[in-house]
């Protein structure tokens, strides 16, 4: 498959579509309570794994788009940034995968049955098993930080190219 020079419409609105779920989704992790023994899950709770089930199934689309509508990388960079960044953008692929499933499976280890965002039961990976709860939970949480560290990266990185190299890497995600 030849690549493509541009990102098309469908791959930025998956990008920025991400990039809302995400903000949303660490905002309502850090704010809903903490979770203890025998509770049930409150709306905190049920929001944040609704908005994780719904930033897995976009995150597969989008890989799956990515895959079939490959885009070559901008032309001008030095070969260590082509390199650097297909890195740092295939491990965001991998990562927001690796925080939803984790936390997929704390979730279902908790034994807990969710809806989602109220509308009908989330089909649950396990059953429960607090040996497994307690082991994933660690998971979850080292893959929601190395993922934010991650973002941290990239987005330094392409304001670099906006501010710094000035070239035209951040136009290539933006409207137009
Ligand atoms: C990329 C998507 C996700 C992000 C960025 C994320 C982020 C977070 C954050 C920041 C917390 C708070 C943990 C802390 O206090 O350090 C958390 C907790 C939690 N998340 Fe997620 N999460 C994601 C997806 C999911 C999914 C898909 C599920 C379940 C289906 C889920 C289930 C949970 C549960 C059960 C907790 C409470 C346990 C804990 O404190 O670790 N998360 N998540
Ligand atoms: C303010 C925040 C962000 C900005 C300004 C930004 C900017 C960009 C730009 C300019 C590109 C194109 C790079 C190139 O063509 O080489 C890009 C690609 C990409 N971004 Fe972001 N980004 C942001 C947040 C995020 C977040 C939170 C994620 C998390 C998943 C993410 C994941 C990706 C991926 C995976 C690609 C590669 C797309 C592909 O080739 O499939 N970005 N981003």
């Amino acid at each position: 498959m030849t690549p493509r020079l541009r990102y098309d419409t469908t791959a930025k609105v998956f990008h920025w579509l991400i990039v809302a779920l995400l903000l949303m989704q660490y905002a309502i992790g850090w704010l809903m309570p903490d979770i203890h023994r025998g509770m049930t899950p409150g709306a905190g709770m049920i929001f944040h794994i609704s908005f994780g089930i719904t930033i897995l199934v976009i995150i597969v689309l989008r890989l799956v788009w990515r895959l079939t509508h490959p885009v070559a990388p901008e032309s001008t960079l030095p070969p260590w940034q082509r390199l650097s960044s297909g890195l740092v953008h295939w491990t965001l692929y991998i990562l927001v995968l690796a925080t939803t499933l984790t936390g997929w499976l704390f979730a279902s280890f908790r034994g807990w049955s969710i809806s989602f965002f109220y509308l009908f039961p989330l089909p649950m990976l396990a059953s429960d098993n607090a040996a497994a709860s307690k082991a994933i939970d660690g998971l979850h949480q080292v893959a929601e930080w190395t993922l934010l560290v991650f973002v941290g990266v990239h987005v330094l990185a392409a304001f670099a190219h906006a501010v710094v190299y000035r070239d035209r890497v951040m136009q290539r995600m933006l409207p137009g």
